[in-house]
């Protein structure tokens, strides 16, 4: 997800992690970002490289989650760090497998924006508060309860995972406008 149009996150997000790699991002439409990600059986080295490498693209965006389907690689793994505040200390989450297990009947709407579909916003309505599972770079199952940006967030990156982006909640005409933008895009940058 991107951060929102109002404003950009905080500047001391950035990780010293050694030997991360930026890999990059596949922009809307691309048929990698409709198809439905494939469950992690085991967690390998090279999947917890991907997630450093992961964390380290969305924060060089800058970007409040990521999807590994955005950067080419169907598997269910998403990236996330919401925290906003300048001087508060980052929060890097990594989630194999995440699953919303329960939703509140309370919704939220946001201006939300993908990083698979640069400068474009929309104000997209979700349950407010979601318990979440998934499983952590060590293996290790957790449940939490998220609220807020966080919900917003980590609902759209597991949308992702199953070939949904924030524009397919909008209405027909919407999705056209912005699909013919990002089109409009790849050309350009095709062309250099
Ligand atoms: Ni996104």
């Amino acid at each position: 997800m991107a951060p929102g149009a109002r404003g950009g996150v905080a500047a001391a997000t950035v990780i010293p992690y050694i030997r991360l790699m930026k890999r990059p991002i596949l922009i809307h439409p691309d048929p990698r970002l409709k198809k439905v990600c494939a469950p992690v059986a085991d967690i390998s080295d090279d999947l917890r490289q991907l997630a450093d490498d992961m964390l380290e693209t969305m924060y060089d965006a800058p970007g409040i989650g990521l999807a590994a389907p955005q950067v080419g690689v169907l598997d269910r793994l998403i990236v996330l760090d919401c925290v906003r505040e300048e001087g508060e200390p980052p929060r890097p989450l990594v989630m194999f497998n995440p699953e919303v297990i329960a939703s509140s009947d309370e919704m939220n709407t946001y201006d939300e924006g993908c990083l698979s579909i640069p400068d474009q916003y929309a104000e997209v309505t979700r349950p407010k508060v979601v318990d979440v599972t998934w499983i952590d770079r060590d293996g290790k199952l957790h449940r939490e309860t998220f609220d807020g940006l966080w919900a917003t967030c980590v609902q759209h990156e597991i949308d992702h995972l199953n070939g949904k982006l924030f524009i397919d909640y909008l209405g027909p005409m919407k999705r056209q406008m912005i699909t013919r933008k990002m089109q409009k895009l790849k050309r350009d940058r095709a062309r250099g």
